[in-house]
């Protein structure tokens, strides 16, 4: 059972008791029944109170159950709520810390509420891609009135209790507890004065209208819309919730269990839920256990004031640990900290910062030409230039200066962080730390686990990645690891299109409509081109057999390299970031067709996501498969939050179980046989063709 029942006195006490956040999955919903039955048989009970045990009141519905029977079996989370409503004794809810989705819409089925300050109070269904299936849309606007009712539907944002017990009028909490510690004993005793009254008040029966009507749901419509481009779910959000406002209580709430109902359906909707589940899974580490010690992160070291070394010291400071940045030369300390100084002015500008803040992490940011400085350091981040030469200079003398259990860390984008250990005498200290540019914005850090790093250090940088709030997922040591690698296929088929036919903002496009932030050739020019340029010499010598598209040579050839030249595969106009098409490129791309003896075709937008998507999805299995990454949620948790891969698709690995692996497959043969493409790159990676005969998925 994980609802506990206790009698104190005259007042019987439900306590939810489903850990981690008391999620009302079928046996909680059992137990609520249950105590109902008892307390109502026992004539010694004159009152109920409904609370949870340890840190929440309720999270909501068991996500986990979704799609499941358990959902579906009764007592369901409605006919819980009609027990509670129909109770003969009064219930009152006792909500404290986290009330949420569900448990929220539980308590406004009691007919009391008593609330602890400090409590997060939610319906954010619909960051899960649905609304309140429960009677939220229909409750929650005739305690709070219908403008901040549906403000918090749509937004899905928490709102303390004591914000809310602190308005006028609301009808939401009836008490408000002094303290959280207090709140047992408040409830209890609040229960107990409201135990003779009758008949019991019922949130349904309150009234639910909103002065402007029509007018005002319009304007929700047209707000609503330009948020949630992808997204159904808040449109059907202001649906229900005009409803409450039009129909008849039971009719509101017919009109939102269809509409609940339809969400669970939607693509987007699993997408969001995977998203979910993905995010947490991915700070989990399957041979990690999560009780394995931690190392004490009171110091960081980072080398190297470039556009990296800079990005990485403000998230530090950020999260209040001191930095102390070292380099070669003074100029450039002072260049990284001029710039860090940029950013932080520009957010004092934007009143994103108080300027006390600013200058209180500015006074944890130290300085030093000097290894000796970095002898205190916990954790030392390398962020030097991209050269095995040099990283070597710098680990070695690492090795000297760092204190014992130190961790050292590297930020290479392309190197064996298992050579850069073995510059040590400590590989067990050494891992990769690889941020994404600009290192102070950009959520995703690639946590690269070396062949000897240790579970401690790996424990410790993932608690570390949570503190300075990055979303942070473990590869494996391979060229690229999951992110650049799998983008690289992605840049092959992205050439490939071009030679047989399409131009850069055609691709581009397509791409974008599907949802990714920004296309290839974009992205491309936003980087620098010279990049993989670079990349693409080296492999010419490393893989000599490795097929490409001559476009992004020759385009690099005419130093056309991107934003910062002012042109790429596009025209830039002096200070603007937007992308011209370019005569010079169109031109480029034909000659060398005219050259190649292709003759261009015209290809659709369908063929161009397919085989960009599918590219990602090939590669991603085989990393996969060789265990560079332990879960297929950890690469979609790369793209979502690293390359721009749309939200509500879930990410590529999910994605292509959504569309059917088999269809993947078929797809990537028919692609095979494209004469113009790489037949090798389209053989599906052993794992793949496996789950698509089996018709599985990779989740
Ligand atoms: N169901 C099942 N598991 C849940 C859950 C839920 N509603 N909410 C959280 N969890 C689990 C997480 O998966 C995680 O499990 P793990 O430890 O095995 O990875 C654990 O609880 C802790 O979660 P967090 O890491 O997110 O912990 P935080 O302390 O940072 O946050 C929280 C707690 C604020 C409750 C946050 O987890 C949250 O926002 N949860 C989602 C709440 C939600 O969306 N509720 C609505 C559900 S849908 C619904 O109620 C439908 C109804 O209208 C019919
Ligand atoms: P950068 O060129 O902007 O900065 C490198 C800095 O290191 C310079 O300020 C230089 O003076 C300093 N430096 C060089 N040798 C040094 C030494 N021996 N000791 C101390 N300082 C030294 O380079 P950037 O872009 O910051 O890249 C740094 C590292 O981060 C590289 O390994 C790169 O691959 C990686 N990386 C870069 C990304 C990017 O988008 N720029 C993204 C992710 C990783």
């Amino acid at each position: 059972m994980t609802a506990e029942y206790q009698v104190h006195g005259d007042v019987a006490v439900i306590t939810l008791n489903n850990p981690p956040v008391n999620g009302l999955g079928l046996a909680t919903r059992r137990g609520i029944v249950e105590g109902l039955d008892r307390a109502q048989a026992d004539a010694a009970v004159k009152a109920i109170v409904i609370t949870g045990a340890g840190g929440a009141f309720s999270g909501g519905a068991d996500i986990k159950e979704f799609g499941t029977d358990k959902s579906l079996q009764e007592p369901n989370l409605h006919s819980v709520i009609s027990a509670i409503e129909h109770c003969e004794k009064p219930v009152v809810a006792a909500i404290h810390t986290v009330c949420m989705g569900g448990g929220l819409e539980l308590a406004l089925g009691c007919h009391y509420r008593v609330a602890a300050p400090g409590c997060s109070v939610a319906l954010p269904e619909v960051k899960l891609g649905l609304l309140p299936g429960a009677g939220g849309t229909q409750r929650l606007p005739r305690v709070v009135g219908v403008e901040a009712a549906l403000n918090m539907i749509v937004s899905g944002e928490a709102v303390k209790s004591e914000f809310i017990g602190a308005v006028a009028g609301q009808k939401l909490f009836d008490k408000m507890a002094a303290s959280p510690e207090s709140l047992a004993e408040e409830a209890l005793a609040f229960a107990r004065s409201v135990a003779d009254a009758r008949p019991l008040p019922l949130v349904r029966n309150l009234p639910c209208k909103h002065p402007e009507g029509d007018a005002y749901f319009q304007f929700a419509r047209n707000m609503v819309k330009g948020m949630a481009r992808n997204f159904p779910a808040p449109a059907k959000c202001v649906d229900a919730v005009e409803a409450a406002t039009k129909k008849k209580f039971a009719e509101g709430l017919a009109t939102e269990r269809e509409l609940f109902i339809n969400l669970m359906w939607t693509p987007e909707s699993r997408a969001l839920r995977h998203l979910f589940f993905a995010e947490r899974a991915a700070s989990k580490i399957p041979d990690v256990p999560s009780d394995t010690p931690k190392r004490d992160i009171k110091k960081v070291g980072v080398i190297g004031a470039g556009t990296m070394g800079g990005g990485i010291s403000m998230n530090f400071l950020n999260a209040g640990i001191p930095v102390t940045i070292l380099e070669t030369k003074q100029e450039a300390l002072d260049r990284g900290i001029a710039t860090i100084q940029k950013n932080y002015e520009a957010q004092v500008k934007k009143g994103k910062l108080k300027e006390d803040k600013y200058q209180q992490r500015m006074a944890l940011l130290s300085t030093t030409l000097n290894y000796d400085d970095l002898k205190d350091c916990d954790l030392i981040i390398e962020a030097v230039f991209e050269e095995l030469g040099v990283k070597e200079t710098v680990f070695k003398q690492l090795d000297k200066v760092a204190k014992p259990g130190a961790i050292l860390a590297s930020n290479t984008s392309t190197l064996d962080v298992d050579k850069i250990a073995a510059f040590t005498q400590r590989p067990q200290d050494v891992v990769g730390m690889h941020f994404f540019s600009p290192a102070n914005v950009m959520r995703l850090l690639e946590v690269v686990r070396g062949k000897h790093t240790a579970k401690d250090v790996l424990a410790t940088v993932m608690a570390i990645a949570k503190k300075i709030k990055k979303t942070a997922v473990v590869s494996g040591v391979c060229d690229g690891f999951i992110g650049n690698r799998m983008i690289e296929r992605y840049s092959q088929q992205a050439g490939f299109l071009l030679d047989e036919g399409c131009t850069p903002s055609q691709v581009d496009k397509a791409i974008e409509k599907f949802g990714f932030a920004m296309g290839p050739f974009r992205m491309g020019d936003l980087a620098g081109n010279d990049i993989g340029w670079a990349i693409r010499k080296r492999r010419a010598v490393e893989q000599p057999d490795m097929k490409y598209s001559k476009t992004a040579d020759l385009l690099c050839e005419k130093g056309r390299f991107g934003q910062k030249t002012g042109k790429g595969w596009y025209d830039y106009a002096p200070g603007k970031r937007d992308a011209i098409p370019s005569q010079e490129v169109l031109d480029m791309i034909e000659q060398h067709r005219k050259d190649a003896g292709i003759a261009p075709r015209k290809v659709s937008d369908e063929e161009i996501v397919q085989r960009l998507v599918y590219s990602l999805v090939n590669e991603g299995a085989k990393i996969l498969e060789e265990g560079i990454a332990s879960k297929s949620g950890d690469i979609d948790m790369v793209y979502l939050t690293g390359y721009g891969f749309p939200i509500h698709r879930g990410g590529p690995m999910h994605y292509a179980s959504e569309v059917g692996l088999f269809n993947v497959v078929q797809a990537m043969q028919r692609f095979a046989r494209n004469p113009l493409d790489d037949a090798r790159a389209w053989q599906p990676a052993p794992l793949l063709a496996q789950l698509a005969a089996e018709g599985k998925a990779f989740a």
